[in-house]
This record gives structure tokens, C-alpha cells and sequence, in this order.
């Protein structure tokens, strides 16, 4: 597995609200050729797209999502909050953005996103979903995740999809984690990238990605310190540098 340079975050959240199907095909329309969304549960384990472990942001609903069946949250309007041209947006299962990913040939990094105290529930739901809906055909999905526990079920349950660890900034016991999981790439929050870490992670074999990354001179600085993969709202922002497309 390789990352490309350029990763649709949440979709392509600057220009399509995050973690709906219209992310996705916006992200597909810049010419990307992969994007990462987040995969959170429903009262009743059900995967859906959603970042906050609370609806209120997205959608308007204060409940938490932990709290809500599936046959509610995917009820709700995930696309007015963002521009009232997507008030059909509906927050999206999983199984329905697995299915636009294989209609768009678009390769995903599914980040595994608990809501609190859920980690390992929301890692064995949204892989045995994946693993049993995949297309034997089509290249295995990227799952990456700030806690360990999901990666660790990510890895017990289908172990052929590469792993990335994701962190905010780099934990001092990274290699072991890493090494555990046998992960192939580490994703980081991009501010606090320094060009040694850099270094050290890729002579350790890993690829390295940072978040959120939105600006061309930094996007510049980081590729020149040896990062593989940005992971974007803004894809054509950064695409010249990238040298990927991202046709508007
Ligand atoms: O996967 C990279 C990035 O999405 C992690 O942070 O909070 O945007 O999900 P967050
Ligand atoms: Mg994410």
C-alpha cells in the first residue's frame, strides 16, 4: 500500500459538507484518487460518518450519537449547516459510502472514531463490515485510528488492510505501538510535525501523513521534510503542490 500525496479529509470538507456522499463525490471531482472519513456508531452499532461524538454540530441534533439508533441519525439533514444547496444530504452509513467508494473507484483511509469508551466496539463493527462487504477485486481499505484497542481488533479481524496510527503528536512509545500493530504508515497532527521526527519515522520504514493540512506553504514545507501524504479539506489548494490532480 501506498498513500498518494493527497487525501480528501472528511470528504473535501471545504468545499462539500464533511462525512457525507457529497464529500465524496466532490473529492472524486477534484481528481483525487483517495479520501479519509470517520466511522462512529450509532446507539445500536450501527457505522455511520460522523467526527463528533455529538450530533448537534452537523446536523442540529444535541443527542449524542451513542444515544440515537441508526433509523434516527440517518433521518437527519447532514448538509444544511454546511450550505443550504445540500439540505438532502443525510448522514451516511458506512455500508452506503463502501458502495459510492467501489461506484467511484475511490480508495479509502477509514479512520475509526469512538465515541467515548467505544473503542474497541467501533473497531470490530466497522471492519467486520468492510471486510464482509469488499470487493475481492478492489485494493483493501486504510484503517487508522488514535486508539490503539481498534487497531488492535482492526488487525485480529482482517489483518491484510494496512493500519496507520494516528496521533496528535508523536507518543514516545510510538515504534512499539507501531511495531504491535504492524502498522504501515503514522498520521499526525501536522503543527506539530519537527523535520528529526520526520526522519526518524521514515528510516523506520513507516510512511508519514499529517492533518489537516490547508495551506500551500505549508504543504510545501512538509513535503520538503519528507512527508508522503497531506490529507486535506481544500484538495485544489494544494494540488500544484502535490502535483496530483484536483480539477475543479
Ligand atoms: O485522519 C486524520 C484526521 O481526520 C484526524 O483527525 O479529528 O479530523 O478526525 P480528525
Ligand atoms: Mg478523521
Amino acid at each position: 500500500m501506498k498513500l498518494p500525496r493527497l487525501v480528501g479529509h472528511r470528504g473535501a470538507a471545504a468545499h462539500a459538507p464533511e462525512n457525507t456522499l457529497a464529500g465524496i463525490r466532490a473529492a472524486r471531482d477534484f481528481g483525487l484518487d483517495w479520501v479519509e472519513f470517520d466511522s462512529q456508531l450509532t446507539g445500536d452499532g450501527v457505522p455511520v460518518l460522523m467526527h463528533d461524538d455529538t450530533l448537534q454540530r452537523t446536523t442540529g441534533d444535541p443527542r449524542k450519537i451513542a444515544e440515537v439508533p441508526a433509523a434516527e441519525v440517518i433521518q437527519l439533514d447532514a448538509g444544511s449547516w454546511f450550505d443550504g444547496r445540500f439540505s438532502l444530504e443525510r448522514v451516511p452509513t458506512l455500508e452506503a459510502a463502501a458502495t459510492l467508494l467501489e461506484e467511484l473507484d475511490l480508495r479509502v483511509n477509514v479512520e475509526i472514531k469512538p465515541s467515548p469508551g467505544l473503542a474497541r466496539e467501533t473497531g470490530i463493527a466497522t471492519v467486520s463490515l468492510l471486510k464482509r462487504l469488499w470487493s475481492p477485486t478492489r485494493p483493501l481499505p486504510l484503517f487508522s485510528c488514535f486508539q490503539a484497542e481498534a487497531l488492535e481488533e482492526a488487525r485480529r479481524l482482517w489483518p491484510e488492510a494496512p493500519r496507520g496510527y494516528l496521533m496528535r503528536s508523536l507518543a514516545a512509545d510510538w515504534r512499539e505501538t507501531a511495531t504491535r500493530l504492524e502498522c504501515v504508515s503514522i498520521h499526525l497532527w501536522h503543527p506539530g510535525i519537527r523535520p528529526d521526527q520526520a526522519k526518524s519515522i521514515k528510516a523506520a520504514g513507516y510512511q508519514l501523513a499529517a492533518y489537516t493540512v490547508n495551506e500551500p506553504a505549508r504543504a510545501a514545507r512538509l513535503l520538503e521534510i519528507g512527508l508522503d501524504c497531506l490529507i486535506s479539506d481544500d484538495p485544489p489548494a494544494l494540488a500544484p503542490i502535490c502535483g496530483e490532480s484536483a480539477a475543479a
